[in-house]
């Protein structure tokens, strides 16, 4: 029995703020941004939220599918940044829609969330528990950015991505690669969660997301062509075999690292940080639906996604398109 990706949808905020924008409010520019990570523009949430986007993208990807609510067993929302700490995410996307059968949760793997959640997807179908999962990445990064540090929030955006997945008959997934290094985890944290006791008080900083850019940049490119390499070998592939690698948006410059280490020409990259920025767990999904949208995804080819970020965690596959 395989496990196959069979409908895509994505949800952005209506408000596009681009790199002049901010040079407005900001010490920064265009060119400054640009050259260095490839981001021209990015959306930001004003009356959207995280659950808002994540119904959008659902619903757009069932429509995509022609599934029925009613069909799905299971959603999972991978997020770091969902409206609530309870209910989940995922939750109020099963009563939005009207997935009333589907058991839902969140997990948080950052910017590994989609990847993380696809993976648990596959374990229940592939036990045969459930048939039809929703797979969401959804996030509002722009509340969890210190706006008065131009190193980081120039690179984030909101967005949320879907993906219908389904146990068939026919091949779909090939092969999975998980990772996790918790002992580096502090080179891109979020502490966020303070306890607000009478007995402490927990510095207002620790609220917003926090990187040692050139340390990211480092495990990036060393251990993301080390994941894909490995996935493709276990799915009985080669490199040259793969027709696209839809990877997280983070960096123009790591996906061209990547490209560069894999000896694949960056054009098997497809880019959606230019008007995206990097949107954490919604960047796989999100590409991998304007891909689907653009046509660019053709029966029986072989398609290379991976996630990389915050944990640290990074997460590739190999599917069956
Ligand atoms: N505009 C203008 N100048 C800036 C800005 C900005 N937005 N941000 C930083 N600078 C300045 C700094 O103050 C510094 O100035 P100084 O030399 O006078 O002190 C200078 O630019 C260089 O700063 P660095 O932080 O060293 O910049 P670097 O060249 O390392 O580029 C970047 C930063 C693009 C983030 C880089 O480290 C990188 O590519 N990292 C990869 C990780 C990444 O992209 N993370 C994204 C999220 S993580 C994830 O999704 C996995």
């Amino acid at each position: 029995m395989g496990t196959r990706i069979i409908g895509t949808g994505s949800c952005l905020p209506k408000t596009v703020v681009t790199n002049d924008d901010l040079a407005k409010i900001m010490d920064t520019s265009d060119e400054w941004i640009s050259s260095r990570t490839g981001i021209r523009e990015r959306h930001l949430a004003k009356e959207e939220t995280t659950t808002s986007m994540s119904v959008e993208a659902a619903r757009r990807a069932i429509e995509n599918v022609g599934v029925t609510a009613q069909e799905i067993d299971l959603i999972i929302v991978g997020t770091v940044s969902a409206d609530h700490v309870t209910p989940a995410c995922a939750c109020e996307v099963q009563a939005e829609i009207g997935a009333y059968r589907a058991v839902a949760f969140d997990i948080n793997a950052a910017c590994s969330g989609f990847m993380f959640a696809l993976n648990i997807a596959n374990a229940y179908l592939q036990t045969g528990a459930y048939r039809t999962a929703l797979i969401i990445g959804a996030e509002t990064l722009s509340k969890i950015m210190d706006w008065s540090d131009r190193s980081t929030c120039v690179l984030f955006g909101d967005g949320a991505g879907a993906a219908v997945v389904r146990a068939d008959e026919r091949e779909g997934l090939l092969a999975f690669d998980q990772g996790t290094d918790g002992v580096k985890g502090r080179v891109l944290a979020c502490q966020n969660r303070s306890n607000n006791n009478p007995l402490v008080k927990t510095p207002t900083e620790l609220q917003y997301v926090h990187m040692d850019g050139q340390e990211v940049y480092r495990f990036a490119v060393t251990q993301v062509p080390a994941s894909l390499q490995k996935t493709i070998e276990a799915a009985g592939l080669a490199v040259g075999d793969i027709d696209y690698f839809a990877l997280h948006q983070a960096n123009l410059r790591i996906l061209q690292a990547v490209a560069k280490r894999l000896k694949v020409p960056e054009d098997r990259f497809p880019i959606s940080l230019d008007h995206c920025g990097n949107i954490s767990a919604a960047s796989v999904p999100i590409l991998l639906d304007e891909m689907n949208r653009k046509g660019l995804l053709k029966p029986g080819m072989k398609i290379a996604l991976s996630g990389f970020g915050g944990g640290l965690t990074w997460a590739s596959a190999v599917f069956q398109w």
